[in-house]
């Protein structure tokens, strides 16, 4: 566990089921599941594609990145399992204050499976092209080490059920047993 705190933040690449590892494993942990995307939608009043579209890609990430801030200097924080969106790594700072939240999983998948994960998935602006498992394995070539960088503990999920990888992560976490 990361200094006093015992949230878990959860990082990965689009599809990567952060989301859902995280809700499950908050309910079984008995924890508070907060999702940065869906504060971002909530207190913008409009979708992400709404926000890229109308602000811009750099909108959203100062956005993302004001949340983590606020995340790491709030101490208060606890008992809390925090899905990212998949590109809060590209920050340097986030992938520092990231680990200042709690401990950083990494959920690592293959092209493939993310592909299979998010294929006609419109909610993605960034997958908004022709050829995206192209996109995916450009992206994750650029991003990976960023990944590896934040990360604490890193989860090969390829092949493994939302059960297998949310008993995966608790571990990893510090936590034996799950509810
Ligand atoms: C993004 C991932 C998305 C969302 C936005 C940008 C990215 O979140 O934040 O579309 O840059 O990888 P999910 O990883 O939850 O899909």
């Amino acid at each position: 566990m990361s200094g006093s705190r015992n949230n878990i933040c959860l990082i990965g690449y689009m599809g990567s089921g952060k989301s859902t590892v995280g809700k499950e494993l908050a309910e079984r942990l008995g924890m508070t599941f907060r999702d940065t995307d869906e504060i971002i939608v909530e207190s913008q009043g409009r979708s992400i594609p709404e926000i890229f579209r109308e602000e811009g890609e750099l909108y959203f990430r100062e956005l993302e990145h004001g949340l983590v801030q606020s995340f790491a200097e709030d101490e208060r924080l606890r008992d809390t399992v925090l899905s990212t969106g998949g590109g809060i790594i590209i920050n340097e700072d986030n992938r520092r204050l990231l680990k200042k939240i709690g401990c950083v999983v990494y959920l690592r998948a293959s092209a493939q499976s993310l592909y299979e994960r998010v294929k006609g998935d419109e909610g993605r602006p960034l997958l908004n092209t022709e050829d995206v498992y192209g996109r995916i394995k450009d992206m994750l070539k650029q991003r990976s080490p960023m990944y590896e960088e934040a990360a604490v503990h890193i989860i090969d999920t390829d092949g493994l059920s939302v059960d297998e990888t949310v008993k995966a992560v608790a571990a990893a976490a510090g936590y034996d047993a799950l509810k």
